[in-house]
Parts: C-alpha cells; structure tokens; sequence
C-alpha cells in the first residue's frame, strides 16, 4: 500500500518509518526542511520517498494526518484535493500552548476535520498513544499478548484499511464505532498523555483492555 505522510514530526516520522519497514510504500512530507524528510526516507530503509504533501497524497492509498491542530489548514491546502482518500488522523484538536482541547463534547477533532475535508474516508486513529512508546510496540509484535489500539470512523472500507494499518504497527485494533466516538478517544488520549509525561515510569506507555465472563 502506500501511504502519504501529511506532517513528518514525532507520530508521522515515526509511524511513516514503522510503516515502511512493515513493507508499504511511504512518502514524506511537511516538516520544516527537506534535509529531514529525505534522513527519514533514507533511514527509514525501505520503499520509502520524501515530497511536498501533493505528492504525498498522489496515488496515496491511505493519508496519515499528524499535525499540530494550528496547522491542520496549512498542510491541506498544500496538500490540494483528497477526493476518495482515506485519511487516518493521529492529530488532538490542541491549543497552541497544548494544555488542553479546543473542540470535545460536542465534537470531535476528527468530526472538524471531516467537514473540513467532506469527500474524503475520515478514520481517527493512533491518537491515543505517546510516540515514544511505537517502535517499541512494533519491535514487540509478534507476542502473543499485544496492546490494544482504539480507532474510530464512518467508512468502512477506511476501517478495514486503518485496522490493517495498527495491525502491521503491532497493536491490536479496537473499532470504537463510528467517528462522533472521537468525542471519547480525545479526551482519553490526554489521559494516556497524563500517564506517558507526568508520570513516573516515562513515556513509553501503550494500554491493552480485557474482556472478563466469557
Ligand atoms: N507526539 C505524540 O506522542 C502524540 C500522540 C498522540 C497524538 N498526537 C497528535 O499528533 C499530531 C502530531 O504530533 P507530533 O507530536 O508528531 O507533532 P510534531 O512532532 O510537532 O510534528 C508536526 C510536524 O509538522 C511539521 N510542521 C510544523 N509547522 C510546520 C510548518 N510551518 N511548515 C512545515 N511543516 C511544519 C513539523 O516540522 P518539523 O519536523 O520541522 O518540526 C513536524 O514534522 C498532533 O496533533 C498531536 O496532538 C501526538
């Protein structure tokens, strides 16, 4: 598959190059220089590019979305129409001193987001979970045990495509429903951000729910 990265920081560098270690086809892009998007694409060792987020979204099967919430409007318009893609979305509707949600309730950043972008497949995903902890996660993936990873979306071929996707990174994919849940994972990704950062055991935090009676 091959998936455009829109914002190569912390999540989208990382999961860009766990994805193309997993064997897809990864592009690249939105960082502020070029130097460390073509370091990502040459480390990241496998079929992987760097380009301007138009090209990353050209012949993208899947988009991963992972920018601050200041700069979700920038990296679209540069990433120009997304008609029929799906577009994953690890990013929190923060504010810009990232102390807290500018949407929940009543809302969702991935809701935002879909109305923003309507023709496209919104799936809200890997944003309940610290950066620190994805290769870790990726490097322990063929245990038996793996740690859980709640997702959520309208499209079902989005889904499909985005539980195929936390698969490969190592987690085991929890469909939440439909995106409006986006209403719980945000806030409950501030937990695990909580956890990850003001805790005392460090970042390298992932969350794994059990099913008792059965
Ligand atoms: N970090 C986490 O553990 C985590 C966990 C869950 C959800 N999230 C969410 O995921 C999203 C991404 O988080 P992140 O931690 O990966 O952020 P980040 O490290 O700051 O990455 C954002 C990317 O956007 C790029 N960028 C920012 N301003 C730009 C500009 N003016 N022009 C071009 N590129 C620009 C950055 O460039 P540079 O590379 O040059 O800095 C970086 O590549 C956020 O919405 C966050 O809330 C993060």
């Amino acid at each position: 598959m091959r998936i455009g990265i829109l914002g190569s920081g912390l999540m989208g560098g990382k999961l860009g190059t766990i994805f193309a270690r997993a064997g897809h086809e990864v592009v690249f892009s939105y960082a502020r220089s070029e130097e460390k998007l073509e370091r990502l694409a040459r480390e990241a060792k496998g079929k992987a590019w760097h380009g301007t987020p138009r090209e990353a979204a050209q012949e993208a099967d899947a988009l991963l979305l992972a920018v601050h919430w200041s700069r979700i409007n920038d990296v679209l318009s540069e990433a120009g129409d997304l008609s029929g893609k799906v577009v994953l979305t690890c990013s929190l509707p923060m504010n810009d001193d990232d102390t807290g949600l500018v949407v929940a309730q009543t809302s969702s950043g991935a809701e935002e987001l879909a109305k923003r972008i309507p023709k496209t497949r919104v799936v809200a995903a890997f944003n309940t979970v610290p950066s620190e902890v994805l290769f870790a996660v990726y490097e322990a993936r063929r245990k038996a045990s793996r740690p859980s990873l709640v997702y959520c979306g309208d499209d079902r071929r989005g889904k499909e495509l985005a539980a195929g996707l936390i698969r490969d990174v190592g987690f085991d994919p929890v469909d939440a429903g439909p995106l409006r849940i986006a209403r719980y994972t945000e806030p409950f990704a501030l937990l695990i951000g909580q956890l990850a950062y003001e805790g005392e055991e460090g970042p390298e935090l992932a969350y794994r729910f059990e099913r008792f009676g059965k």
